[in-house]
């Protein structure tokens, strides 16, 4: 066995031991860890809501030059929403501190399918828009931070324009696209919200393409545990409520702010290493991830899937084992003309795990997989009743 694989089946054993000592206290039932794919979605749920109503009142604009005389910008109108606003201020911390549940709850639910070993062969393509996803996700974070414009805001906007920067033949552009034109002003801010918005609806899409391989993906905790999800986001709210810092003057210069690791740990990286290594280690750790399910023979053996084989001379096109096929492998095609049916099954062999559901769903037995027929299935079967 590989170190790899010795890793992957530690990991396992740990997740299996948690999954025992949560399931003595919260039943299999209301386990969070058996929704572990629903609880990011819950969270984003959580965030669209409580965004829109932040937005109602949020001013993206950076120019402070009159503020003495009370004109707003995007800094005061997170403080009137904080401060004047009833509930304003716990809205703001659902949204901030849901969005670290996201993060946790995505890097649970990724660490949960890598350790069982369900993210390669048919389901690359989950984990492949699983990595998009996650680095959406943490773009959409910290395009949060700069909207709130305070000192922080100001910091990691020009530690972004000084990252861009470095990027070759493309950076400038890169720069302006993100700047919305060369400097900072008031279309940049505009800029911020629309990128803000913008991807996380995009999410969706992305998360259709994450879905779109699955026939029956668990997408909702049951209500019970939605709930202890939002008691937990509310227990933070109240024990860590949430401030800005100073707010940002154009020619001021920010010595360090407060640290939010799951979104602004890249920022660490970029203040500790090198512009060059930065990029480097960013590209090569994303490219790495996207990469995991290829099949790498020196890290894991893999086993080829024995993929479902339809007998045509025997299938009637009822569907059924379609409607059952968990990762959507099968295909209803027309029949060639001639025959008594409109539909006959094909299964697409890229698609299919092999998990026999299939071969249940038939009641013509006119599905098998290759190396297990219905017939040896029955056989055995009867052995085993027959032993006992
Ligand atoms: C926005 C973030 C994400 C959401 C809302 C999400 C949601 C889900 C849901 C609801 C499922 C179905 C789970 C089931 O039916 O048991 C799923 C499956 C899956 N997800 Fe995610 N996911 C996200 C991010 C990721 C990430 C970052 C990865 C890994 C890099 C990932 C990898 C996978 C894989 C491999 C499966 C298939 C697992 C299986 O077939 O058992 N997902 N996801
Ligand atoms: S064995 Fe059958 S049910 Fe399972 S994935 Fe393949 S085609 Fe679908
Ligand atoms: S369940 Fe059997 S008979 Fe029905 S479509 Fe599938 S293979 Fe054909």
């Amino acid at each position: 066995m590989s170190a790899y694989e010795q890793l992957i089946k530690s990991g396992n054993k740990f997740f299996l031991v948690f999954e025992d000592m949560t399931n003595k206290v919260m039943t299999s039932k209301y386990n969070p860890l058996y929704y572990h794919g629903a609880l990011p979605q819950f969270y984003l749920w959580v965030l669209f809501l409580s965004g829109l109503l932040l937005f109602a009142y949020y001013i993206p604009t950076v120019d402070n030059a009159y503020i003495s005389k009370g004109i707003i910008n995007a800094w005061t109108s997170v403080e009137y929403i904080n401060d004047k606003i009833p509930f304003g201020a716990v809205v703001r911390g659902i949204h901030r501190y849901a969005g670290d549940a996201m993060v946790i709850t995505i890097l649970l639910h990724a660490l949960r399918v890598w350790f069982t070993d369900r993210y390669r062969q048919y389901r690359w393509l989950q984990w492949f828009s699983g990595i998009v996803l996650l680095v959406m996700v943490l773009f959409i974070g910290q395009t949060g931070y700069y909207l709130v414009w305070d000192e922080r805001s100001l910091a990691l906007t020009r530690m972004t324009v000084y990252a861009f920067e470095g990027i070759p033949f493309i950076g400038p552009t890169l720069k302006e696209l993100f700047l919305n034109g060369d400097t900072i002003s008031n279309y940049t801010m505009a800029n911020f919200l629309f990128i803000h918005i913008g991807l996380s609806f995009s999410l969706l899409f992305g998360l259709w393409i994450h879905y779109v391989r699955m026939t029956r993906p668990v997408m909702t905790p049951p209500p019970a545990i939605n709930y202890v999800l939002m008691a937990l986001v509310l227990a933070v709210v109240f024990m860590f409520p949430i401030t800005s810092g100073k707010i940002a003057t154009l020619n001021g210069t920010p010595t360090g702010f407060e640290m939010d690791w799951f979104f602004l740990a890249p920022y660490a990286l970029l203040n500790a290493v090198p512009l060059g290594a930065y990029w480097l280690i960013v590209i090569a750790i994303t490219v790495a991830l996207c990469l995991l399910p290829m099949p790498w023979s020196f890290l894991i053996k893999e086993k080829p899937v024995d993929a479902a084989e339809v007998v045509l001379s025997k299938c009637v096109g009822c569907n059924l084992c379609y409607l059952d096929c968990p990762y959507q492998a099968i295909e209803m095609v027309p029949a060639p003309a001639g025959s008594r049916f409109k539909l006959l099954a094909t299964v697409l062999p890229y698609r299919c795990s092999g998990c026999g559901v299939c071969v249940g769903a038939c009641a013509f037995d006119a599905i098998d997989l290759p190396d297990l027929l219905d017939s040896a299935v029955d056989a055995q079967v009867k052995q085993i009743v027959e032993a006992k």
